[in-house]
């Protein structure tokens, strides 16, 4: 049952990814500068989640593993990630925790890409003994913990009790010897979680948003009567959820993922405070459609670009793009009022200067 709904969600997640045509991005424009004094080859793309320290901020986001035909992509996936130095995470590892014979189709990122960065993964409602396995499966550098509580909702046969799930993120997170990222799938997240989750010690999120890949769809789409159709737009934008996590910045690293198009999406979740950005199906989707060597193109053609739009910021690195100014408007805006946050304070950083 779980290696075929492994390879109905390789197949119907390019196809979720069209169901959106607009994206929260578009509600936030930078200020052009006409007057930068900066060189484009001066730029750097290298950020610290975690506290390690990472050549790029861009993460090839959890996918796949679990059934034998994933082998030949996870294969191709880590040669992508070992060629353009971005960190790479696997699919929820459960499948092989649960059949050895399946270990093969994780394991092989780390024999292709023996010192890339390489994240685990596994659903937060993980026991201790199987995340030390996970890391230890693959050597990982760090392990992400997914929530996914609306996926399992939808799934027919998807999970209904969520009772003890902050305890187990929280015992995860005490035993394991790497850092630790709780993730969302494409839901989103809000200060309510990440309050949850700083007050047990969670140091890296993944805010993993609404407007990408969307399991509330896939699912629904693999169940018979398809009558959960009304409620595909539940959720948060990576925007939003990133907007929401101001007040815990200082403590908590984040990661802007779920629906990234572009460098400048990738740019504008740094202005909102991210220290990395994930992608997972658009990443599918080059290697679908173009191969190995085309998705590399792409990834250095956007690391390019990404110093393209620093230059025009007039900054160099990304840790500089959080003071740049960023005006919020459209329904982001609206959101930030109801919710009470001061959008206006993106606008006006760096007038004073
Ligand atoms: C085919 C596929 C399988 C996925 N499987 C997992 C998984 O096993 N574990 C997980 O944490 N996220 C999984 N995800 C979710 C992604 O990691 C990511 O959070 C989500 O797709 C949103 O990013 P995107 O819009 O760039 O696709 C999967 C995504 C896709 C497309």
């Amino acid at each position: 049952m779980r290696e075929k709904r492994k390879l109905d969600h390789l197949k119907l997640a390019l196809q979720s990814n069209t169901q959106s045509n607009s994206s929260s991005f578009d509600e936030l424009h930078f200020v052009h500068r006409s007057l930068p004094e900066k060189n484009v080859q001066e730029s750097t793309l290298s950020t610290k989640i975690g506290g390690q320290q990472l050549n790029s901020p861009l993460i090839i986001n959890a996918m796949t593993g679990g059934a034998f035909s994933t082998e030949k992509v996870n294969h191709d996936l880590a040669v992508i990630a070992s060629e353009t130095g971005i960190a790479l995470a696997v699919g929820s590892q459960k499948a092989a925790l649960r059949n050895k014979e399946l270990i093969r189709t994780y394991q092989i990122v780390r024999e292709v890409n023996s010192k890339g960065p390489i994240f685990a993964n596994l659903s937060a409602d993980s026991h201790v003994e199987d995340a030390m396995n996970a890391i230890d499966m693959i050597q990982a550098d760090m392990l992400q913990l997914h929530l996914n509580i609306p996926q399992e909702l939808v799934m027919p046969e998807g999970d209904r009790n969520f009772n003890g799930i902050i305890d187990k993120i929280h015992r995860i997170k005490e035993a394991v010897s790497v850092p630790v990222i709780v993730k969302e799938v494409g839901f989103g997240m809000c200060q309510e979680t990440y309050k949850v989750l700083n007050d047990i010690g969670i140091e890296i999120i993944d805010v993993g948003g609404k407007g990408g890949t969307n399991f509330v769809w896939i699912e629904n789409e693999r169940r018979e009567a398809k009558d959960f159709d009304f409620i595909k737009n539940w959720g948060q934008s990576a925007a939003l959820s990133l907007i929401e996590s101001s007040a815990y910045q200082d403590k908590i690293d984040f990661i802007s993922s779920g629906g990234i198009r572009n460098p400048l999406d990738m740019v504008k979740s740094f202005a909102l405070g991210a220290k990395g950005v994930g992608l997972a199906s658009p990443i599918l989707a080059l290697l679908k459609e173009h191969g190995i060597e085309k998705t590399i193109d792409q990834i250095h053609n956007w690391h390019d670009q990404l110093k393209s739009i620093l230059t025009m910021l007039g900054i160099s690195c990304i840790e500089d793009v959080i003071g740049t100014p960023l005006i919020i408007g459209g329904t982001t805006k609206e959101w930030c009022e109801c919710r009470d946050i001061d959008y206006k304070v993106y606008a006006k950083r760096g007038l004073s200067e």
